[in-house]
């Protein structure tokens, strides 16, 4: 598994009981986890800290839920995290849906995405990055601060491209080349396909199921391998880079290397390979499972 263990900001206190605890900056938040079917800590501290979150979120009955405020919950501040070429720093905002705008795990793709984009900047080759299903910008932010020669950012929500507009000012990127828009990615690709656009470096987080701007439906087991072979066609002739990430239960790491080995590998080579990602708990020798990524490479 690779661990996301480089934050200063973010704390993944202890998980268990369906629930996690996590401190991100000075705000500490309760809210629940199906993967952590365990007991929750009840030594001194664990118990202290369960017991004492800023905010907890209960899930309702009926669908969805809601954030019980303990104390001082702010109604959003910021973290960053020490990517080595810069910092990057994110708003940070409970939603009704028990998010707070920033999957803390993916810090470990947005290390290699840069290592491997500073790589081909040492090399001088071009790095041009397509980030599919782009959210409040993590990747991309990741990407620009480590010198892509273009990031295009396609989420088909306009209110996350207008998250992701925050976290790039705020992670000092007003000035890189970035792209943001809102779109559905199926639709985006084949037409990037007909434009004859090509990318260096292609990451995609596909949601289980989702919607495109116009209600496209997605979901991930129909759609995933159809679009990641026509994302093959725009990978350039110097690729560095095919990164898939999923926290959709049950898509084991495997899959991932096997749908990136047939359908990027095919005719082109290199190697797939996939892992686990997870956050490792600072009050009990645990490691939170939060989903796979897997990689191709040439
Ligand atoms: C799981 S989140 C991605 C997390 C993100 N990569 C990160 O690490 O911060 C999924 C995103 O996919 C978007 N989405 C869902 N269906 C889509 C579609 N058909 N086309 C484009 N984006 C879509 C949602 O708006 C949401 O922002």
């Amino acid at each position: 598994m690779r661990r996301a263990d480089r934050w200063t900001d973010y704390e993944l206190l202890d998980a268990g009981g369906g629930e996690k605890l996590e401190r991100w900056g000075s705000v500490v938040l309760r809210r629940p986890d199906p993967q952590a079917i365990w007991p929750a800590g009840d030594d001194p501290a664990a118990a202290r800290a369960w017991s004492t979150p800023h905010a907890t979120y209960h899930r309702s009955e009926t669908g969805g839920g809601s954030w019980e405020r303990h104390r001082d919950l702010p109604a959003s501040w910021t973290v960053s995290y020490p990517l080595p070429q810069g910092d990057l720093a994110f708003r940070i905002e409970p939603s009704g849906f028990k998010h707070t705008g920033l999957f803390p795990e993916q810090a470990v793709n947005w290390e290699s995405c840069a290592a491997r984009i500073a790589e081909a900047n040492a090399a001088g080759r071009p790095s041009r990055i397509l980030n599919l299903f782009a959210y409040t910008g993590g990747a991309t932010a990741a990407c620009a601060k480590a010198g892509a020669t273009e990031v295009v950012h396609v989420d088909a929500s306009k209110g996350m491209n207008q998250r992701a507009k925050e976290n790039l000012a705020l992670s000092g990127c007003v000035d890189r080349p970035v792209r943001l828009l809102a779109d559905d990615a199926g639709k985006f690709v084949e037409r990037e396909i007909r434009r004859g656009r090509r990318y260096d470096g292609i990451i995609m987080d596909p949601p289980s199921y989702g919607r495109g701007p116009s209600g496209e439906l997605w979901k991930l087991e129909d759609a995933l391998y159809a679009l990641v072979a026509q994302c093959a066609h725009l990978l350039s002739d110097t690729p560095s880079f095919f990164l898939i990430n999923s926290y959709t239960t049950g898509l084991s790491p495997s899959v991932i290397a096997a749908i990136l080995g047939l359908a990027v590998g095919t005719g082109r080579g290199g190697h797939a390979e996939a892992d686990e990602i997870g956050l490792p708990a600072s009050l009990r020798p645990i490691v939170l499972p939060c989903g796979a990524s897997g990689w191709w490479t040439p």
